[in-house]
């Protein structure tokens, strides 16, 4: 017979390939945390259920809390053989405790293992994604509160439109991840569920107690069917969704500000620290923060489809494919986490010029409001359009601002028009006209900025 822990009825060995081919210990292992509180729990749940004594338990604890430490202070030696970490753990534990490391696996099976470690990791890592969404929240609204006076032009399909708040510009992103970070929360409460205790896939034969298992592991509910326990990686989707998300979220505030930043708009310009040059241009300096970011987004879309395709059409229950559920996370969570950070720190150090925000509005995008302007006159909505759309044209035929025709000149296209549409080209009264809720006027971008700012402090 093999040694292996299912080697009991194999007489054949295993092809070194087809051994490598298998293992997941390379990449599995930076659940060892999880894997251990797990184990430790379920002691604690046999010792309850009567399958080893209390000073089995006591000695089966100590010992794992020896395993875990010598993870923490990096002496753990992984061996040939450990294909996974529940086999590392097991193997290392049976090393400093003997044979009643035999007993910690009874009623147990690396199903219901796997997917409780995998949870456990995972929460842990949404806790701090929550924290480094939360933060972003607060660094963009910060610097909206600060940098409310400067206008910019707005702009839909990349042409130039309406004149509207910087600030106003950028709390779109943080509403935006606000809304990720409560559908975060949505998500973390299916991933806090617990599937210890379901067995390979039927149950488990020994009364033990799976409420307290979820208590001890802090986990919200136990899962009510063991076979939805074991196979159940919904929560695994959604996160990779949710991930895919927030990266587009990230991926077009970065081309944003990749626009923004070129000589073209003038607009900002990044910190050194997240910018970086040219082996053979010296004037460069490029956006590569903003670059890598956008470029990730790809990244983790494809981890997100890489996994739903291994997910579709696998019978019930447990199979193999499902530890290719792995590396696409861990992937995720590790290029997400420093995304968020990096959008961070881009965010609270680029420079923006009131100047250049200045050169660029033009009297064009005003010309909503010259319509506007008659419709105060009780002319109607669609006469006014034409009349300002054919004073766009004469101001293009005559090659002069809107602003530059005469009032004479207006007059010609309508008699309604007074001296006093000279108050229309002014971009600050442009922008205070919208005043009804979520307009770009100073009242309501700040009314923006202290619902933001309520949430965050009150996390
Ligand atoms: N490495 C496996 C995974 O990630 C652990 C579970 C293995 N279960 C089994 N029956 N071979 O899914």
């Amino acid at each position: 017979a093999s040694k292996k822990l299912w080697g009991g009825r194999f007489t054949g060995k295993t092809d070194p390939l087809m051994e490598a081919f298998d293992q997941s210990i390379n990449y599995d292992r930076i659940m060892y945390k999880a894997d251990i509180t797990g184990s430790i729990a379920y002691v604690k749940a046999i010792q309850k259920a009567g399958i080893v004594t209390p000073e089995e338990s006591e000695l089966m604890q100590s010992g794992l809390s020896q395993v875990l430490q010598e993870w923490e202070s990096g002496s753990f030696q992984v061996k040939p053989g450990d294909e996974d970490i529940h086999t590392a753990n097991e193997r290392r534990l049976s090393e400093l405790i003997g044979s009643a490391a035999g007993k910690l696996h009874t009623g147990r099976s690396r199903n219901d293992q796997i997917a409780t470690d995998f949870r456990l990791w995972l929460r842990s890592q949404l806790d701090l994604l929550l924290q480094y969404l939360s933060s972003l929240v607060k660094t963009i609204t910060e610097r909206a509160s600060v940098e409310i006076d400067i206008i910019i032009p707005g702009y839909t399909h990349l042409q130039r439109a309406q004149p509207v708040r910087w600030s106003h510009f950028l709390l779109n992103y943080a509403f935006l991840f606000q809304a990720d970070y409560k559908r975060l929360q949505q998500i973390y409460e299916r991933v806090n569920q617990s599937p210890l205790g379901c067995g390979a896939l039927a149950g488990n034969p020994f009364g033990v107690d799976r409420e307290f298992l979820a208590a001890e592991l802090g986990f919200e509910n136990v899962i009510q069917n063991s076979i939805h326990g074991v196979s159940d990686r919904d929560y695994v989707a959604e996160f990779l969704f949710w991930s895919s998300l927030v990266m587009i979220h990230i991926s077009r505030l970065a081309e944003d500000l990749i626009i923004y930043s070129t000589a073209e708009f003038g607009l900002i310009k990044l910190a050194d620290a997240y910018s970086t040059g040219s082996s053979i241009m010296p004037q460069k300096k490029n956006p590569d923060s903003l670059e890598l970011l956008r470029g990730k987004s790809g990244r983790l879309f494809g981890n997100m489809s890489g996994f739903m395709m291994t997910y579709k059409g696998l019978p019930t229950s447990y199979n193999k494919d499902l530890q290719e559920d792995k590396e696409p996370v861990f992937d995720t969570v590790s290029n997400l986490s420093s995304s968020l950070q990096i959008t961070n720190s881009v965010i609270a150090t680029l420079h923006i010029s009131p100047d250049a925000a200045k050169a660029l509005l033009t009297d064009d995008m005003l010309a909503t409001d010259l319509a506007d302007y008659l419709v105060r006159k009780g002319v109607p909505f669609r006469e006014t359009h034409h009349v300002s759309g054919r004073a766009v044209q004469l101001a293009e035929q005559r090659n002069c601002q809107l602003s530059q025709l005469t009032l004479a000149d207006l007059q010609t296209l309508h008699p309604l028009f007074e001296k006093d549409v000279e108050n229309v080209w002014n971009f600050e009264n442009c922008v205070e006209n919208r005043q009804s809720t979520g307009g770009t006027s100073k009242n309501c971008v700040n009314k923006q900025i202290s619902i933001l700012t309520n949430w965050f402090n009150s996390l």
